[in-house]
């Protein structure tokens, strides 16, 4: 297939937004740039830069709901497949804003490693203390993955089903983040992420 453009792209995104309200996208990234970031996040993970998962606001350490290991990305980070990425997620924010008008402010974004037989249990993006996170976007970053290694992400969706999508390198998820339950599956290898939340400004708790 020929590789599409970004506005096609981001147009099957804003479309998936605003119609059932998720969608797969296996072409958000290309090869040499979700490759780049899994080496980067690796290299991190040898050199001690990833620690275990909190829940919520304060961080609570909570190794039975969610096992994996996270790195946060900074907002102006010196590596260029980095900046590379978040120029990405700056065009789809603008697209979102543009044509569904959700006033998307900005965007916070972490890597995430489950060590093989790690999960995270069913929850929602937009629990009572993080009213902000509006659209989530995950990226995989993860060569050659095969259905019996596990480690699906899965999706349940309004009409009582769910969906199984497994951690495909170059593919995003991306979904309204208050209106989807979802989990991660164990796997029996590591499995490495991109999750990240754009974010709308809130004041107490009205949105505005
Ligand atoms: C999360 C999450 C899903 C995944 O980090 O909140 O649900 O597929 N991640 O990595
Ligand atoms: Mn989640």
């Amino acid at each position: 297939m020929a590789r599409r453009t970004r506005e096609e792209i981001e147009q099957q995104i804003v479309e998936g937004l605003a119609g059932p309200g998720w969608v797969v996208i296996d072409d958000f990234l290309e090869p040499d740039l979700w490759r780049a970031l899994a080496r980067g996040a690796w290299h991190a993970e040898g050199g001690g830069g990833f620690r275990a998962a909190g829940i919520g606001r304060e961080g609570r350490l909570a190794a039975a709901v969610r096992g994996d290991r996270i790195r946060w990305l900074e907002s102006r980070p010196a590596e260029r497949h980095e900046r590379c990425f978040l120029q990405r997620v700056e065009s789809l924010r603008l697209a979102i804003n543009r044509r569904l008008w959700f006033g998307l402010l900005d965007f916070e974004t972490h890597y995430a490693l489950y060590p093989p037989g790690a999960a995270y249990a069913r929850h929602l993006d937009r629990p009572a203390g993080r009213p902000e996170r509006t659209v989530t976007l995950i990226c995989y970053l993860n060569e050659d993955w095969r259905e019996g290694e596990g480690g699906a992400l899965r999706l349940y969706l309004a009409d009582g089903g769910h969906r199984d999508l497994l951690p495909l390198g170059g593919r995003a998820v991306v979904f309204l983040s208050e209106c989807f339950e979802h989990e991660v599956l164990p796997a029996n290898r590591p499995r490495l992420a991109l999750t990240g939340w754009y974010r709308q400004r809130v004041h107490g708790n009205v949105m505005v």
